[in-house]
């Protein structure tokens, strides 16, 4: 537990006033102290259908489950996916442009909702916005965004910027992750003598299994405006973006980081629009050979910190779900966060998942991180 400085406010009430999530080198802090984020992904309760146009109303009750539930076992982050493909939010017009984030109007009121539930169970909340996992059926929506920059502007202007303006004040506001796996729809037939574009060795892993429909600096363009528009409005925010494997994210083992500050602005052109972090995820019946789970952090030579951000004991080479917490907490990586509440199908059972974050609740080596501290 790391103490905050009291502080009075408005004479009579007292609080305490806690500095937000930083980063140190390659590892997060708060209050001056070095933190480890251990949670879950949430990622959602219905499928791309949990904010906005008064969807909230009907999933607080879950939500809250699962952030109580959360803290009870020691956990203190969580990962909850936000727009998906842009099923329910945010609000397009017939033309693929953005107008708002919901028609409704009950989107960033559904954000205070939530970031409520942070507050009250001491969760710190990560909103990914879009998932590159699988193939959408309505492809003016997030393919128009990666595609047209006159509608990814529209999206800027009219959802993300006032988005992150009526959020960033709030102590439960973790950080962001702007797109989960975009490698599931990475072209990668695209061969480029410019490695942040060349895409072939992502071959055999299976990248593009979704459908090879981007080439790399189409993705990178997009990560680069929306991180930039998000730093621009909020300049201590944390973003970050959730690969599907290491292999994406290093040029160590004759591999390259596609994700890197030189590869987003060399295809976004903003400066502002790089990484604070990186985070990789990690499945397999046997793990393959760059797994974070076959690494230390330092292993990867990446000049940030690394997040293990998906993970399940089911899909975990053999590990038991209290070995992958302690091998996170042990290796150098900044969090970890399981997979997931309520995709039990890919993922972990939710008790399951509840003894991993326990087993580390208690850990506080200060040169690994404390796994407990206050919002
Ligand atoms: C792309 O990467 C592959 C695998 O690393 C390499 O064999 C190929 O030569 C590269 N393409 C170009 C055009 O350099
Ligand atoms: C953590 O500490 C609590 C309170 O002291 C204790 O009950 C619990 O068994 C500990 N858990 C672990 C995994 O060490």
């Amino acid at each position: 537990m790391i103490p905050c400085a009291p502080v009075l406010l408005l004479l009579v009430l007292p609080a305490v006033e806690c500095d937000r999530l930083q980063i140190s080198g390659d590892y997060f802090t708060k209050d001056g102290s070095r933190v480890f984020l251990s949670g879950v992904n949430l990622a959602w309760v219905g499928y791309a259908t949990d904010f906005g146009n008064n969807q909230f109303a009907a999933r607080k009750s879950s939500y809250e489950r699962f952030f109580k539930e959360l803290h009870e076992s020691g956990g203190s982050s969580i990962r909850i996916w936000i727009h998906v493909q842009g099923e329910t939010s945010p609000l397009f017009d017939g033309n693929g442009y953005v107008t708002g984030l919901d028609s409704s109007g009950t989107f960033l009121s559904d954000m205070n909702e939530l970031l409520g539930l942070g507050q009250k169970y001491n969760i710190l909340v990560f909103f990914c916005l879009w998932n590159g996992a699988v193939k959408f059926d309505k492809e003016y929506r997030m393919d128009g965004l990666i595609r047209d920059t006159g509608k990814l502007t529209s999206y800027l202007q009219h959802a993300l910027i006032p988005w992150v303006k009526s959020v960033k004040d709030n102590p439960a506001v973790g950080g962001w992750d702007i797109m989960n796996e975009p490698e599931g729809l990475i072209n990668t037939q695209r061969s480029s003598n410019n490695p942040c574009l060349n895409a072939t060795h992502l071959i055999p892993g299976g990248a593009g299994w979704a459908g090879r429909l981007y080439n790399y600096e189409d993705v990178q363009r997009f990560i680069n405006w929306q991180v930039d528009a998000i730093r621009q409005t909020d300049p201590g925010a944390l973003v970050t973006l959730g690969s599907w494997k290491a292999q994406v994210n290093t040029d160590e083992y004759g591999s390259h980081n596609h994700y890197s500050d030189h590869c987003l602005t060399q295809a976004g052109g903003k400066a502002q629009g790089v990484l604070q972090f990186y985070t990789v995820h990690s499945y397999g019946k046997r793990f393959d050979n760059l797994s974070p789970f076959k690494h230390q952090k330092s292993d990867y030579k990446l000049n940030k910190p690394l997040m293990v951000g998906e993970f399940a004991s089911k899909n975990g080479g053999g590990m038991a779900i209290e070995s992958m917490f302690q091998y996170a907490y042990g290796h150098g990586y900044c969090g970890a966060w399981s997979w997931s509440a309520t995709d039990n199908y890919e993922g972990d059972a939710w008790e399951t998942q509840k003894r991993g974050v326990a087993s580390i609740r208690n850990n506080s080596d200060a040169s690994k991180g404390t796994v407990h501290f206050t919002l």
